[in-house]
């Protein structure tokens, strides 16, 4: 059983060919409602990137609230139709649906702003999680981001009370806490993109000087290579615990699972236009934990997430940009 717990979205997403300034009124391309929420496209993700041959019986459950308006009526026959497991998914009445106002530009770039919603009313205690994480689960996977608010009592929970349950921890939107800090270290599997990494180094290292440039277009695969290195060398100092995974967006992405490993780079797909990178992320972690769940390695997990993402980013929406198993191999084999 896959457990995410996390947030759902209605995304007002309005098309652009460039962003206003403060203050300026400007002309946009064309508006679109979609659904999203980095939970749900997670748990979208996994249910549609599953191989039916390898695991028939993957279960992905969802753990989340959603408001008493249209938007959650919405989020919820999302969920349904995709045979995602509901039960754990409660309606929090006179509250609204998060919602996520998104500006995308024409390179497919985005803006996000979210507004929490019936989500900021998730905050499984103790005794909710004890009696919905059995002792006796066997195979279970947790999948966790930052759009609702105690991820971090979650995952010290699980650490101390469930020690077999692997974590899957995507710090996003990145809030810098000593309670968010701490539990980096106790998670199986710790995703972040660049400048994630730069900013929990910040965090780590309290405010101390980070040696680390960013990369710009121009760099070569070895120069991508070796400043992916040295970020996992620098987290590693401060993260002896988790598979670390840096996702570097066109450039590929770099990971390591435990800190005596040679770091490993997988790069990215070559895409022609890109129309909106909403939720490739959640894509791309979704990927990753399905195949990884289904007993792929790391290295053949992440080409497939990498696969599974490149398409996501050529069409527009999140939740509607996630691609299938089927599309995802066809697209590996040309
Ligand atoms: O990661 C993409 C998601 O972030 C969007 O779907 C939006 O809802 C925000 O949560
Ligand atoms: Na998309």
């Amino acid at each position: 059983m896959i457990t995410i717990i996390g947030s759902l979205n209605y995304d007002l997403v309005t098309f652009t060919s460039r962003v206003p300034e403060a203050g300026e009124t400007i002309q946009g391309n064309s508006f679109e409602g979609h659904l999203g929420g980095k939970g749900l496209n997670e748990a979208i993700a996994v249910a549609r990137l599953s191989s039916p041959e390898v695991d028939k019986s993957t279960q992905v459950r969802m753990w989340g609230k959603i408001g008493d308006d249209y938007q959650g009526v919405e989020l919820f026959k999302c969920l349904e139709v995709s045979g995602i497991d509901m039960n754990l998914v409660q309606v929090v009445k006179g509250e609204k649906s998060g919602t996520a106002t998104i500006l995308v530009e024409e390179s497919g770039e985005n803006r996000i702003i979210i507004v929490a919603g019936a989500n900021g009313k998730l905050q499984p205690d103790a005794s909710q999680l004890n009696k919905h994480f059995p002792v006796d689960s066997a195979d279970q996977l947790v999948v966790l981001q930052n759009e609702f608010p105690n991820p971090e009592f979650i995952i010290d929970w699980l650490t101390e009370n469930r020690p077999k349950i692997q974590k899957f921890y995507n710090p996003s939107p990145l809030v810098i806490t000593p309670e968010r800090l701490s539990i980096l270290n106790k998670v199986e599997y710790l995703i972040v993109n660049e400048i994630e990494s730069f900013e929990l180094l910040k965090g780590l290292t309290k405010g101390g000087q980070v040696n680390l440039k960013q990369l710009d277009e121009k760099e070569t695969t070895s120069d991508i290579i070796k400043h992916g290195e040295s970020l996992i060398s620098e987290l590693r100092a401060h993260l002896p615990h988790p598979t670390l995974i840096i996702t570097l967006g066109s450039k590929g992405c770099l990971y390591q699972i435990t800190p005596n490993d040679k770091p490993g780079y997988q790069p990215s797909c070559k895409v022609d236009t890109v129309v909106d990178t909403t939720g490739a992320g959640d894509t791309f972690f979704g990927g990753l934990v399905s195949k990884l769940h289904e007993g792929l390695t790391l290295d053949e997990s992440l080409k497939f997430a990498t696969f599974a993402s490149s398409l996501a980013i050529q069409k527009k929406g999140a939740v509607e940009g996630i691609p299938f198993y089927a599309d995802v191999c066809k697209a590996m084999k040309q």
